[in-house]
């Protein structure tokens, strides 16, 4: 019997679940035996009755994770007392996030399981499906724009009225990736005049094509031109940047930052003093809160206010939208339980197989020490 278990998330603000009604029936199919803990999917709009009708086991609240699981998916990194319940051999397949959870990775490793860091995952053709840091960062553009929108106390698009015109919102973000193009094209759904830079100047003609203006910063001298990720930029070109970007920020609404360099703590891009060059009453949303923030004053967890400009402090912000996050998230999961249980001829079990041979698996596993 081939075991996967799903419990229910137990950090503080984290609402999402790791498997839905719709891929537990996948895996079922599949041929794999679903457990899920009591009220894993509450916090997503997702009731036991519903995973039992897709032909999940239910187990009562706080069970522990059964001893002959094989593959353990979760959303959150564990905690240190969740790792150390968990079985030797099984697989845990979860965002890790090494760099913000050193004691948790550490136990990780002494605990010896096998680890699947879906932030790991290669951003290739092949992996796409299990892209899990896009299909939350998409969310997280989405979501960002709006947090900005209600917390701004004007319209964003432009009206014009029996009593008179209203002037659009200015919205200018920083980082053009998954979550920076999002918001792009949410902020101009909602009729916002909106800017854009990153350091990739190639990201340039995405960023018109949604109807925005991308602010233009030389790139260093001799820098790789078309690379995919950002590389830490230079003293010299954060200057030309920050001249670049001074009167824009300055004359902004909101500002969404969603800046961040694979691995590494987020560039500080938004300092106190251009902070109190903004307008009243004007809001920065830092995405990369989490990552210690492109924004000098973010706090995450609280709305600081500085000067009569509002930083919007949400963390996690995928898991203000628990219902979409969840059924994204979960195929992202499935697509990785396809991968280590590859199909069988009909009549046998299909086995895990954790091939360190394969581009995809090498890339996420969290490097125990034992996995070969
Ligand atoms: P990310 O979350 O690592 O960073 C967000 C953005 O911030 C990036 O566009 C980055 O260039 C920018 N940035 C970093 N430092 C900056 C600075 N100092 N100033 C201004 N901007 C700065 O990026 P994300 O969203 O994970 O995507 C990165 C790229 O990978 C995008 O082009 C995306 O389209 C691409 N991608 C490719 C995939 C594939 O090939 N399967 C899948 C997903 C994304």
């Amino acid at each position: 019997m081939t075991v996967i278990f799903v419990p229910k998330e137990i950090r503080s603000g984290e609402t999402r679940v790791a498997a839905t009604p719709e891929t537990v029936g996948r895996m079922v199919k599949d041929g794999l035996t679903v457990r899920i803990e009591a009220g894993a999917g509450i916090s997503a709009c997702m009731p036991d009755e519903d995973y039992q009708a897709a032909g999940a086991d239910i187990l009562p609240a706080g069970s522990a994770c059964p001893a002959d699981t094989q593959v353990l998916l979760k959303v959150a990194t564990p905690t240190c007392t969740e790792i150390s319940t968990y079985p030797k051999d099984v697989l845990l397949v979860s965002f890790l996030r090494a760099g913000e959870f050193p004691e948790e990775t550490a136990a990780i490793t002494r605990s010896g399981i096998h680890a699947w860091a879906m932030e790991c995952v290669p951003r290739t053709t092949l992996a796409q499906k299990m892209d899990a840091l896009s299909s939350q960062a998409n969310i997280a553009g989405y979501k960002a724009v709006l947090l900005g929108a209600t917390t701004l106390g004007k319209y964003f698009p432009l009206l014009m009225t029996a009593a008179g015109t209203v002037k659009p919102a200015k919205v200018v973000i920083f980082g053009v990736g998954v979550a920076g193009l999002q918001a792009i094209a949410t902020a101009k759904r909602l009729g916002a005049l909106v800017e854009a830079t990153d350091i990739r100047p190639e990201v340039k003609e995405q960023v018109e094509s949604l109807g925005a203006k991308f602010i233009d910063v030389a790139p260093d001298e001799g820098a790789e031109e078309e690379s995919v990720y950002a590389a830490e930029a230079s003293d010299d070109y954060k200057k030309r940047q920050a001249e670049a970007v001074a009167a824009k920020v300055a004359e902004a609404d909101v500002v969404i930052t969603t800046a961040q360099i694979p691995g590494r703590k987020a560039p500080l891009l938004i300092p106190t003093s251009m902070v109190e060059t903004m307008k009243l009453g004007s809001v920065i949303v830092d995405l990369a809160i989490e990552q210690g923030g492109n924004c000098e004053l973010s706090q995450e967890g609280v709305n600081v206010r500085h000067n009569g400009v509002t930083i919007v402090g949400t963390s996690n912000i995928p898991a203000t939208v628990p219902v979409h996050a969840s059924e994204l998230y979960s195929r992202n999961l499935l697509e990785v339980v396809k991968h280590v249980f590859p199909k069988v001829e009909e009549g046998q079990e299909r086995r895990r197989i954790l091939d360190l041979e394969n581009e995809i698996t090498a890339g996420s596993l969290h490097k125990t020490g034992d996995d070969s």
